[in-house]
């Protein structure tokens, strides 16, 4: 027997929704929240209110995009956490309502645990494999021995590598969400042009913080000589930047990767949507001798297919959830 199962994500500022038969996605559907970039940055209560207004119709379109019927779904799935409570909430309630409504089991998932499965959706990585899931909430070395085992090796102590990429763009003037421009400007850029320090994080753990101060301090430095100093290098501080968040991150997985003595790499989160991090990821793999695993762009930011693939695992299992099941701000692996 085929299990189809609806998948609900809603843990940040992206509502999705999914239908997956067994493996296959069958339908993938985002709506965006374009109202926090006048803002800078994520507004929780906004996030909630948003994720309230789309829930529904995100839904309807996962199920006609699909052409199933509610009635054809054996299990409902939603992100547990981790994410913000607010929007997470908005997903779980609308899950358990659903689940109660068809009677059918729900299906709560880890939202990080997902981003690494994502790997599963059209491809199959051998275990074990190091993944470097990097988003805007997270950045995480994972040695993954199966499905449901795995080990975060090395976490970042304090912004996410999306941070540093966001925190340093707003610094530059762009608008929020800053990563996928410093991206695009970067193209345009001289990569060697400014050197910013490299953190001093023991082991396998990341520090971006240090990163956003150094930028902070050159621009005020730089700005004091000449007014223009940021338009007119844009995208070569683009570049430089994103070299040094590139380097920092590709260094530790290196590293983790040859001392645990892994044959496979995978990236996963939105950050890896960048495509100069793609470029010299499949390069490093290449030097090593590593398989490498790129999800494709719509399942490395954040997407509800990722928690059906990963809710498909859980259902083979037969690892449900109750009614009594609360969304989890902080969830670890
Ligand atoms: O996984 P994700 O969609 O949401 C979280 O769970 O956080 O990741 C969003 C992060 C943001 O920080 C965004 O700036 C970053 O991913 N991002 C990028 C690119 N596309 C998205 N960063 C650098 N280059 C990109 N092309
Ligand atoms: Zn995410």
């Amino acid at each position: 027997m085929s299990v189809t199962i609806l998948a609900i994500e809603s843990s940040c500022d992206d509502t999705s929704a999914a239908v997956c038969k067994d493996a296959k996605i069958l339908s993938n559907i985002m709506a965006g929240q374009l109202i926090h970039s006048a803002w800078g940055g994520v507004v929780p209560e906004l996030a909630s209110r948003e994720h309230q207004k789309s829930i529904v119709p995100v839904v309807d379109a996962a199920l006609q995009a699909a052409k199933i019927s509610k009635y054809d779904i054996h299990a409902i799935a939603f992100t547990r956490g981790p994410g913000l409570i607010g929007s997470l909430l908005v997903g779980v309630s609308f899950a358990k309502a659903m689940a109660l409504a068809l009677n059918v089991p729900l299906i709560e998932v880890n939202h990080m645990q997902a981003h690494i499965l994502s790997h599963f959706i059209d491809n199959q990585p051998s275990f074990p494999f190091l993944c470097l899931t990097v988003s805007g909430g997270h950045t995480q070395i994972v040695l993954v021995k199966d499905y449901s085992e795995m080990e975060v090796i090395g976490e970042t102590l304090d912004d996410a590598a999306g941070e540093a990429f966001d925190k340093t763009a707003k610094l530059l003037g762009l608008p929020y969400p800053g990563g996928p421009l410093i991206d695009q400007y970067a193209k345009l850029g001289d990569k060697n042009r400014f050197q910013f320090p490299e953190p001093k994080a023991g082991d396998y753990n990341f520090s971006f913080s240090g990163l956003k101060t150094s930028v902070l301090y050159f621009l005020q430095k730089e700005k004091k000589l000449n007014p223009e100093f940021v338009e007119q290098n844009r995208n070569d501080l683009c570049a430089s930047i994103q070299k040094n968040i590139i380097d920092i991150l590709l260094k530790k997985l290196s590293k983790a990767a040859v001392n645990l003595g892994v044959q496979e790499i995978a990236l996963a989160g939105g950050v890896s949507a960048n495509s100069e991090l793609r470029v010299r990821f499949q390069q490093l793999g290449l030097d090593h001798g590593w398989k490498t695993h790129i999800p494709k762009v719509e399942y490395c930011t954040d997407n509800a297919a990722m928690i059906g693939i990963t809710a498909y695992y859980k259902f083979l299992k037969q690892d449900f959830t109750t009614q009594e099941t609360e969304p989890l701000a902080r969830y670890s692996l």
